[in-house]
């Protein structure tokens, strides 16, 4: 048996290996609490849950789902993407379901990237971006996000060579996994870039709608002709506590939606309708769930913050996202920090390198586990150092 090639350049997915690590701790008896992966411990909120259960009941939505998402679906989208940013969206023609945004963010390069095209990608940023690049056989080009540039990558710095074979720029804010927040005349400049350069820009929008102290994140497409270049993924998963449902959508730019959908259409056939049915409910419910879990979110990223300081950590208060980003202690590096925590204190956090070299000096904590859980967490990370 021989592997392809491309194989070789792909690395396991970091979560994937966070588990296995977690495994075998768990195997040695250890009460090992993971601060690693951002997926929410509450459960989804019971009108959709109630919605799934009418709806898996119903035979007409045993049988395979519409390919391009069901109408009803891409209209509850288009209805929430108009009440929350303010767009005005063509629900056949810049909507599209996908099957959670990572599938839809892992396509994406195959419709747009040809062998040897250059990708901009955050760094750090969210693994999938750089792995969706290689499979494609594309070349990812690191946009740094600093600390100095308070976690925005410096477009200045991209020289005129590079840019004019980059086919696609990644962004997110706000950010996984430094969790900085990006502001529309941001937006506007990355437009600019991305027109001058003929690029399309994706935006990775999906935590939106978890923010604190205020803040309203915007949408990438609020940005007058972001359409005409770029188009944004939204994930119901942190949003509704979702993450096992598979559910998400893109929207914008007519033609990359399109080409997004030819790839999609003859890999994958779509979301199971009753699923689509509750994504419905999440979208058009009520949204007292979400501002609940935004104040869950706000009072564990206050014991964050409170224990951090106590160790004498390094980091930014997030205004958004599920996640703290920390500098290691002097001495460590991501990895070595992240390994003396697991053996000392059976806390699993992830380590910023694994999400590219500039995440080295950081680790990523995330908010998503029960207050007592995080509580003893911390406290045995401060008892270790
Ligand atoms: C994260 O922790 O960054 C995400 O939840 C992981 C993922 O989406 O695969």
């Amino acid at each position: 048996m021989q592997q392809a090639k491309r194989i070789k350049n792909i690395p396991p997915y970091l979560f994937a290996e966070i588990d296995k690590k977690i495994a075998l701790k768990k195997a040695e008896g250890i009460d090992v609490i993971s601060l690693g992966i951002g997926d929410p411990v509450e459960p989804t909120p019971q009108h959709i849950i109630d919605t799934l259960c009418k709806q898996a009941n119903n035979p007409e939505n045993h049988r395979y789902p519409s390919y391009f998402g069901m109408p009803e679906f891409r209209k509850a989208i288009v209805n929430f993407c108009k009440k929350r940013f303010g767009l005005i969206l063509d629900s056949d023609k810049e909507v599209l379901p996908l099957i959670g945004s990572k599938e839809g963010i892992a396509h994406v390069f195959l419709a747009f990237v040809d062998p040897g095209d250059i990708v901009l990608v955050p760094d750090p940023g969210y693994p999938v971006y750089n792995v969706g690049t290689i499979i494609a056989g594309g070349k990812p080009h690191y946009m740094p996000l600093l600390f100095e540039n308070n976690f925005l990558p410096d477009l200045t710095k991209i020289e005129d060579e590079i840019a004019k074979r980059a086919k696609i720029m990644f962004i997110g804010y706000p950010n996984n996994p430094t969790s900085a927040i990006a502001s529309i005349e941001f937006f506007k400049e990355v437009v600019f870039f991305a027109k001058k350069h003929d690029i399309l820009v994706c935006h990775d929008n999906a935590y939106s709608e978890i923010a604190f102290d205020g803040y309203v994140p915007p949408s990438f497409l609020e940005v007058p002709g972001a359409k005409d270049v770029g188009i944004e993924f939204q994930s119901l998963s942190k949003t509704y506590n979702m993450t096992g449902w598979r559910i998400g959508f893109v929207v914008g730019n007519e033609a990359a939606i399109e080409a997004l959908g030819r790839i999609k259409t003859n890999v994958d056939s779509g979301i199971f309708n009753a699923i689509q049915h509750a994504g419905i409910a999440a979208l058009e419910g009520h949204q007292d769930c979400v501002k609940e879990m935004c104040d869950v979110y706000a009072r564990r990223r206050a014991m964050v913050a409170k224990a951090l300081n106590k160790m004498g950590l390094e980091f930014m208060i997030p205004k958004a996202t599920i996640y703290v980003w920390a500098k290691v202690p002097s001495g460590h590096t991501s990895a070595s920090f992240a390994a003396y925590i697991l053996e000392k204190a059976g806390v699993v956090v992830s380590p910023g390198n694994a999400y590219g070299p500039s995440g080295e000096g950081y680790i990523r904590i995330t908010l998503s586990v029960k207050d007592d859980r995080l509580r003893e967490a911390l406290k045995r990370i401060e008892n270790s150092l």
